[in-house]
């Protein structure tokens, strides 16, 4: 029978669980063994009690829990040609041939810098017999499947990432209740978001709580003009009869400088032109734990069903597949273009291209 593995890797989202239990389920029923990956890549490096056989129980009750149940880490190890030896080594001793990796875009990257030296690495771990001409032979080829597992749903070419959806729902409470006690005390409140360098969480959270304002990197405000925009704005809602104003930040809000735009900078603005209580309030990982949603659990199932799909239809001369979400769909494209994209956007901000930035980001924010 066929044998493939799952990990998790990167930051966690609420999902990752439903992913891992969908991928050992569906794999089980198709007749293959499934392994789980334990600390994700850093649990590929590592081997033994790491790499663990699943069964149909493993995975119960997984489909409600937040979190990844089969742990995730920030590997440095995988990023050294020594590390990814030995993790080669030990999908070669379990027999395993194929990878399933649940991750955002850096664990994505590193998944395809593995497949694409898997011949050298094997051809080095022959010539220092750490495995044989037989095992060398029936593991000429490996698989690795992506999908993605983010809040910050800053992948290109798909819609929507595992997590976000949970995470967005997360942060529309949280500012809710905060704009509460807003109103109460006639306060502003200014919340940073998660979201590393992507604007999605920030935006939509604007949208479903209705902000008075939102910065994100994709569409910076020009340095020195962004003050008097938002004093304008908090001051027209103020004389509307608006008790509360609330700004959203994305972490990673950028002005057209390139310069940050800081949470306390706005606070201050507010203060002192304004005259306005100001808090400002860190989300933080909050927007990252908890039960998923049903959407992410939908996402999960349906999208881990397509990666093992994938997996049993993959030939060696197949680019490793990428597993989105397109118009209500899921999809499998090639996971490069996927990674290549996603970089473009990076480089469209950093060259301050940021209509080329918004328009490669289209998906992700024409929902
Ligand atoms: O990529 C997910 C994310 O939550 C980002 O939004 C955030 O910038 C980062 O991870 C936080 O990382 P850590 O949990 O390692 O502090």
């Amino acid at each position: 029978p066929k044998s493939f593995a799952i990990l998790t890797s990167g930051g966690d989202c609420s999902g990752m669980n439903p992913a891992v239990r969908a991928a050992v389920r569906y794999g089980i029923a198709k007749g293959c063994n499934v392994y789980g990956i334990y600390e994700g890549y850093q649990g590929l490096v590592d081997g033994g009690k790491y790499i663990r056989k699943m069964d149909w129980k493993s995975v119960r009750g997984w489909l409600s829990v937040g979190g990844t149940s089969i742990g995730t880490a920030r590997c440095m190890a995988f990023k050294t040609r020594e590390g990814r030896l030995s993790a080669a080594e030990n999908l070669v001793k379990h027999g395993i041939d194929s990878l399933i990796v649940c991750g955002g875009d850096g664990s994505l990257t590193g998944a395809d810098v593995f497949r694409s030296e898997w011949g050298s690495l094997i051809a080095e771990l022959l010539s220092t017999d750490r495995i044989t001409d037989q095992q060398a032979k029936t593991f000429s080829h490996l698989t690795i499947v992506g999908m993605v597992g983010s809040i910050d749903n800053d992948m290109a070419s798909t819609d929507i990432t595992i997590g976000a959806a949970s995470c967005l729902h997360r942060v529309c409470e949280m500012v809710d209740s905060i704009g509460t006690t807003a109103s109460s005390h006639s306060r502003a409140f200014v919340i940073e978001v998660m979201g590393r360098d992507c604007g999605w969480v920030a935006m939509m959270a604007a949208i479903a709580t209705g902000a008075d304002f939102v910065f994100i990197p994709e569409q910076p405000l020009a340095a020195g003009e962004w003050q008097e925009a938002i004093c304008d704005v908090a001051h027209r809602h103020r004389e509307m009869g608006k008790r509360k104003t609330v700004i959203i930040v994305a972490e990673g809000a950028l002005d057209s400088s390139l310069n940050p735009v800081k949470s306390e900078d706005i606070k201050n603005i507010l203060t002192e032109r304004l005259g306005l209580d100001t808090r400002v309030t860190i989300l933080g990982h909050i927007q990252r734990g908890g039960t998923p949603c049903a959407f992410d659990r939908i996402l999960a199932t349906t999208q881990s069903v397509a990666a093992v799909e994938a997996v049993l239809q993959s030939t060696p001369d197949m680019p490793s597949p990428f597993i989105g979400y397109v118009n209500n769909k899921v999809t499998s494209g090639p996971l490069m273009d996927a990674v290549a994209l996603t970089h473009q956007v990076a480089d469209a901000i950093h060259k301050k291209e940021f209509d080329r930035a918004m328009q490669l980001r289209d998906p992700q924010f024409r929902q």
